[in-house]
């Protein structure tokens, strides 16, 4: 990780992948600075070591007082369901992209050199991507406000590097899991939501015939992806080279279909739930699978979490186990 010293600020650190990249950095020996409203993180997951500002990111008072001190920044902070953002859709488009721009003009205005900042970007920017794997270069056509708003985020993104000099990052996250996701908000991901019912001894229903594919990525690959992601910046502006904006896909390559997903956790937590289907999801999309290779090339990583290995370390920091 670092010989890099200095405050790392990360929004959203108090969500569920700010959470275990706080953790990875503080053990790491890094400062961490933590900006984020607690809308859905929890003040209580991050390590003692790291200091919280409670504020919003959208606010550029807040952002200001953040930002003091600080050598780079991870922005996670931002209304992560899909569906809450459909609900909430002007309220959700203030987090996720005046939210973003507001990191990004702060990130401008530090002297003599802009900030750098990697920041979350996601899949969702795609939308039903015909050919597969997914690339970069796939046109985006995003489906959701949600996924217009980190498309506007990368725009905007490509733009303050060149006019700027902001240099960043958009990771674009595939289907995020691992220990520490909330599976009792409606708006929670597949995995950790069957992973709690079957734990708990309970059946589990699939939408459509369980033929679908995603791209599961284990958190631990995901925070190796930021932390490497910002280390390259920030080696890169000590080197004073030109900032750029470079948008990378955060997926294993391999796809799962939801059936075997399920299968696969019901082994692991030996449960007895069953497995039923029921009528697709108006609007699912059937296959996504990303293509690696750019995360490789660019920051030297490959996601090597097997997803067995990931479900179990999901399982296993579970609190209470009522199988
Ligand atoms: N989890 C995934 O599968 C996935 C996939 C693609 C992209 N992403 C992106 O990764 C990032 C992190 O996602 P996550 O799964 O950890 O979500 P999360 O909801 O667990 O974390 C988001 C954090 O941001 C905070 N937050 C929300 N609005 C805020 C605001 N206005 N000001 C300050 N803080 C605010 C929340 O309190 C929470 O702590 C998000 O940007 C999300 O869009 C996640």
């Amino acid at each position: 990780m670092d010989e890099r010293g200095g405050t790392i600020l990360v929004t959203g650190g108090c969500g569920f992948i700010g959470t275990h990249l706080c953790h990875a950095l503080v053990n790491a020996g890094q400062r961490v600075r933590v900006l984020d409203d607690l809308s859905t993180g929890r003040a209580g997951g991050i390590p003692e070591a790291a200091e919280l500002i409670v504020g919003d990111v959208a606010d550029p008072v807040a952002v200001g007082e953040a930002m003091a001190g600080v050598d780079g920044i991870v922005h996670l902070a931002a209304i992560a369901s899909v569906a809450r953002c459909n609900d909430d859709w002007v309220a959700s488009h203030r987090t996720n992209l005046t939210g973003t721009l507001t990191i990004m003009a702060a990130a401008r205005a530090a002297a003599p050199v802009p900030l750098p900042v990697v920041w979350a970007s996601s899949a969702a920017i795609y939308g039903a991507a015909r050919a597969l794997p997914i690339g970069e270069r796939t046109a985006p056509a995003p489906l959701s406000p949600y996924g217009a708003d980190k498309l506007g985020g990368e725009l905007h993104g490509a733009a303050a590097a060149d006019l700027f000099g902001i240099a960043n990052t958009a990771l674009r996250f595939f289907n995020v899991y691992g220990p520490g996701q909330d599976p009792h908000s409606p708006y929670s991901g597949v995995i950790s939501i069957f992973a709690d019912r079957l734990s708990r001894g309970e059946g589990i229903r699939i939408d459509g015939d369980g033929g679908q594919t995603r791209d599961f990525v284990y958190v631990g690959d995901v925070v190796r992806a930021l932390d490497t992601a910002l280390d390259r910046l920030m080696r890169r502006r000590r080197l004073r080279r030109e900032a750029a904006f470079d948008a990378v896909n955060v997926c294993t390559g391999r796809p799962v279909t939801i059936a075997v997903l399920a299968e696969t956790l019901r082994a692991l937590t030996g449960s007895r739930g069953s497995i039923a289907y029921g009528a697709p999801r108006p609007g699912d999309i059937r296959d996504s699978v990303g293509d690696a290779s750019r995360m490789h090339r660019l920051l030297g990583l490959r996601a090597e979490t097997r997803l067995e290995d990931g479900l179990r370390a999901l399982i296993e920091a579970r609190p209470a186990k009522v199988a």
